[in-house]
């Protein structure tokens, strides 16, 4: 079973807290085969909408999509993590979602699980969250794909998280989910 996390920050703090508790619950899945992608840092040109990849089914422009883009058709599972960004995910996350229109009809109706974690620094009640998870959960039904968790903390120092136990327990529970 492969399991591809998106990591949407650019810093290490909370985000990477997050992730690190969900790879200690899929250390205990014995076939979990576990990737990792740093969106930050990543060579992504924005979308055109040249819509040359309509026959290539790859962008047209070289940078680091086709890897991505082949990992997320390899993948059973999905986990897409960002921190709020403007009462959205990371710009560096988005960019890389877009380039998921090179694969077109391709991604569609592959059998994938989606989670999302989302990590802001603005209460739970803020609309943000509702924003964030709608958004990726519409990405997934979309593509036909089923999203098991979608979970968002209140965090905004690096380590705030790694200080919130209850938050971490939660988080590596959800590791069963992606099966
Ligand atoms: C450019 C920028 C925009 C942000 N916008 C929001 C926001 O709209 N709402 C919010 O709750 N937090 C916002 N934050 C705070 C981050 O979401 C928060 O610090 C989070 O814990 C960062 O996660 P990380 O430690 O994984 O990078 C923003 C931070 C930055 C740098």
């Amino acid at each position: 079973m492969k399991i591809l996390l998106l990591n949407g920050s650019p810093r290490k703090g909370n985000t990477v807290t997050a992730l690190e508790a969900l790879k200690k619950g899929l250390a205990q899945i014995p076939d979990a085969e576990v990737e990792e992608i740093l969106c930050e840092g990543k060579n992504i040109i924005p979308c055109r909408a040249c819509d040359a990849c309509g026959s290539m089914s790859r962008c047209i422009f070289a940078d680091d999509s086709p890897e991505i883009n082949a990992a997320v058709e390899a993948a059973d599972a999905i986990v897409f993590a960002t921190p709020v960004y403007w009462w959205g995910m990371t710009a560096q996350m988005k960019l890389i979602i877009d380039k998921f229109y090179a694969r077109g009809t391709k991604f569609h109706g592959l059998k994938k699980k989606v989670g999302s974690i989302v990590v802001g620094e603005a209460d739970q009640d803020d609309p943000e969250y509702e924003i964030i998870a709608r958004q990726i959960w519409c990405i997934a039904d979309y593509l036909g794909w089923e999203t098991v968790f979608q979970k968002s903390y209140t965090a905004n120092k690096p380590r705030d998280l790694a200080a919130d136990e209850a938050a971490l327990a939660e988080i590596e529970g959800l590791a069963a989910l992606l099966k």
